[in-house]
């Protein structure tokens, strides 16, 4: 087995080299290679580790190339392990694209069944807050044990802010993770019947490399998923957004906003949605990050055009790192201008990596968002230019309770318990 894999391997290398017409293939062929050969090793570790960022590696490569194939995202939730978040995000969006892998469905059950076995007394290798996550997911997925639902919500929204304070920058990566899964949930994860997904899904084309099942033979949704995972959304948010002035919540609001945006010019889409996003709250994130804004930004941020860096070289965009894991989501196919993926010269590490200069450029996106979405419709949001301030239409004009301040404030505990006695 492994002469036949390493031998496959420097025969593919050979044809990637001189047969360039099916590049495409042949980088995903060494992609599939070398996800074997990691799954082949069950003896020394670090070999197993070596292969798989050797398969990551190129099926990145061939996901760059085609940004919509879902079978691609699928690879790399395999690949995603031990992070339960990841390879949650990158099953969700396999399905969520304009080419959705169908077949990788039963996968996402291989990561669900487990976590749905577990409670969170339990020791495990999940931290608690992703374990509960995973838990919302897997059982509105799965619709197996629907009972779990309302605990493990509770369990995973009544440990998140204390988290996102913990973790403060490094909340940014699973806070866009976290944000894109939920978005993912309420568009059914592509199943049919979701209302949502019904008006924005891909049309496909009579060739689409796997059809979807016949409508009265698929597992279909009903409204009460779609209010499950509305709620889960609503919830977070309600979490997120109140820490007013955070820099560390801005990616999740990014990749909120971008999908709030794109119902938004969905008519048919946005009734569903509209009813259970917390309007108000977001008017009042924004303006606190309108207060931080000096006037000559105004301009880009009520602008139409996407607001791109005005320094940055326009043959070598740097994309913030969200930015790579909106790319594909049927939702977001318009929101980048051409051209925004296509500096080569950033390697995987370097997307990833969060520079200082994202946090002002992050924060310009996600109020030139909230712009788009009020010139849209004055339903929702409303921004009154003259004075640089959002606001909401008199429906969602509700009171948000007085900020509430986190337990997890020091100030508030006291002694510690186990702080040493003063000498
Ligand atoms: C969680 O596990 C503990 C120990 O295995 C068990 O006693 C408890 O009943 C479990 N809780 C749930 C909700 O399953
Ligand atoms: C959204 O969540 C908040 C906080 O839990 C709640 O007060 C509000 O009623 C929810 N909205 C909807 C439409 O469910």
């Amino acid at each position: 087995m492994l002469t036949f894999i390493y031998m496959a391997y420097s025969m593919m290398g050979l044809l990637l080299e001189t047969v360039p017409v099916f590049e495409d293939t042949w980088i995903e062929c060494l992609g599939d290679l070398a996800r074997y050969r990691m799954a082949i090793e069950d003896e020394c570790l670090r070999d197993r580790e070596t292969w798989t960022v050797v398969s990551r590696g190129w099926y990145k490569k061939a996901s760059d190339k085609q940004p919509s194939v879902g079978r691609l995202y699928h690879h790399l939730a395999i690949l995603a392990r031990p992070s339960a978040i990841r390879q949650l995000f990158y099953y969700s969006k396999s399905l969520c694209v304009e080419i959705p892998f169908e077949a990788g469905r039963d996968s996402m059950m291989t990561l669900i069944n487990p976590i749905l076995e577990q409670n969170s007394s339990q020791a495990s290798t999940v931290p608690p807050i992703d374990l509960a996550f995973v838990q919302c997911h897997g059982v509105m997925f799965s619709r197996k044990k629907p009972d779990m639902l309302s605990t493990a919500m509770a369990e995973f929204l009544g440990l998140l802010d204390n988290c996102i304070g913990r973790a403060a920058r490094d909340w940014l990566e699973p806070g866009h993770l976290i944000g894109i899964a939920n978005c993912c949930a309420v568009v059914g994860y592509g199943f049919v019947g979701n209302p949502i997904w019904t008006t924005i899904k891909p049309q496909r084309d009579a060739d689409a490399e796997d059809p979807p099942p016949a409508e009265d033979e698929a597992d279909t949704r009903t409204s009460q998923d779609l209010a499950n995972a509305l709620q889960l959304a609503n919830k977070t948010h309600d979490v997120v957004l109140r820490r007013f002035g955070d820099p560390n919540v801005l990616s999740y609001f990014h990749v909120t906003l971008v999908f709030m945006n794109y119902l938004t010019s969905r008519p048919e889409a946005i009734p569903h949605m509209a009813p259970s996003f917390p309007w108000k709250l977001a008017a009042l994130m924004l303006n606190t990050l309108l207060s931080e804004c000096r006037t000559e930004q105004y301009p880009r941020i009520e602008g139409k055009v996407f607001p791109r860096p005005e320094e940055e070289d326009e043959l070598q965009p740097r994309p913030l790192p969200e930015d790579w894991a909106l790319r594909g989501l049927v939702w977001a196919a318009d929101n980048f201008p051409s051209g925004w993926f296509s500096n080569d010269k950033l390697d995987e590490d370097e997307r990833h990596f969060e520079i200082a200069s994202h946090a002002g450029k992050r924060k310009e996106r996600v109020l030139y968002l909230g712009c788009q979405i009020a010139a849209k419709s004055s339903e929702y949001l409303r921004y009154d230019s003259q004075v640089h301030q959002f606001n909401v239409s008199p429906q969602y004009d509700i009171d948000v309770n007085p900020m509430h301040i986190s337990p997890a404030d020091s100030s508030d505990l006291g002694e510690l318990p186990d702080a040493p006695a003063a000498a």
